[in-house]
């Protein structure tokens, strides 16, 4: 048996890979974790091939560790050659094929895994911004949930922001610039990208910011510094 990972991108079918698409079209199963991912792949994959699979909405571990292994004996049940599992975005990247996979390895070691990777909204956000990240700067990837804020580094790409106010007054407090996207590359109009915390004070799950520090030094193609402006 082989399963294969397939990042489907952030949200527009067209970001699927080539490579992910074609996958998607020779497996007898696809399995999905949720509602986006499936309305990504649903062009490209008849509906009867495909088999949701629920995750416990919990920070319990135990519980999702349950979870996990019960997805991973399902997995195994309901696939006779190929199948697929698909995340949005990279499924490497904070992703649920992570935990699938480790649970697959621990009880079902035969089963050949490849990983097909697909665009994150970890880098995809550079495009939907407009921003270059130079060479000479750093970026961190970091998680934000529940109003947290990491700092420290010049530049931070923030994933699972639950509260853009909390967050934002601590970020600019450290003396970070920030931009917020939400729904980045998703087809039906709801995309907005703003650096202004009101329009995000509702709770959404496709929520990320880019913060850079003010004091960042862009170097310059002379050789010098400057500080980006
Ligand atoms: C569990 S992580 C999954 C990341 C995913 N595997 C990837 O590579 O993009 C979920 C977080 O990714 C971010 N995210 C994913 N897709 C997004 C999108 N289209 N627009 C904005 N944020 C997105 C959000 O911060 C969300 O809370």
């Amino acid at each position: 048996m082989k399963l294969y990972g397939i990042g489907v991108g952030p949200g527009d079918p067209q970001l699927l890979t080539i490579r992910g698409k074609r996958v998607l079209e020779q497996v007898d199963t696809v399995f999905i974790p949720g509602d986006l991912a499936q309305t990504i792949i649903s062009g490209y994959v008849s509906a009867s091939n495909i088999v949701e699979i629920q995750f416990p909405m919990t920070t319990d571990k135990d519980k999702l560790q349950k979870a996990w292994q019960t997805a991973a004996d399902h997995v195994v049940e309901k696939t006779d050659d190929k199948a697929a599992f698909v995340t949005i975005g990279d499924p490497s990247i904070y992703s649920t094929f992570g935990h699938l996979r480790r649970a697959l390895r621990n009880n079902h070691s035969t089963i050949d895994i490849e990983v097909i990777p697909g665009v994150s909204a970890a880098t995809a956000f550079a495009s939907a911004f407009d921003v270059d990240v130079v060479s000479g700067t750093n970026l961190m990837l970091a998680e934000a949930p529940n109003g947290t804020a990491p700092t420290g580094p010049d530049q931070m790409v923030l994933l699972k922001i639950t509260d853009v106010p909390t967050t934002h007054s601590k970020l600019t407090e450290a003396g970070y610039d920030v931009w917020y996207g939400r729904r980045l590359f998703m087809e039906d109009e709801s995309t907005v990208i703003t650096q202004n915390p009101d329009d995000l004070e509702d709770r959404d799950y496709f929520t990320l910011g880019y913060a850079r520090h003010q004091d960042i030094r862009f170097p310059s193609i002379g050789g010098g510094e400057n500080n980006g402006t």
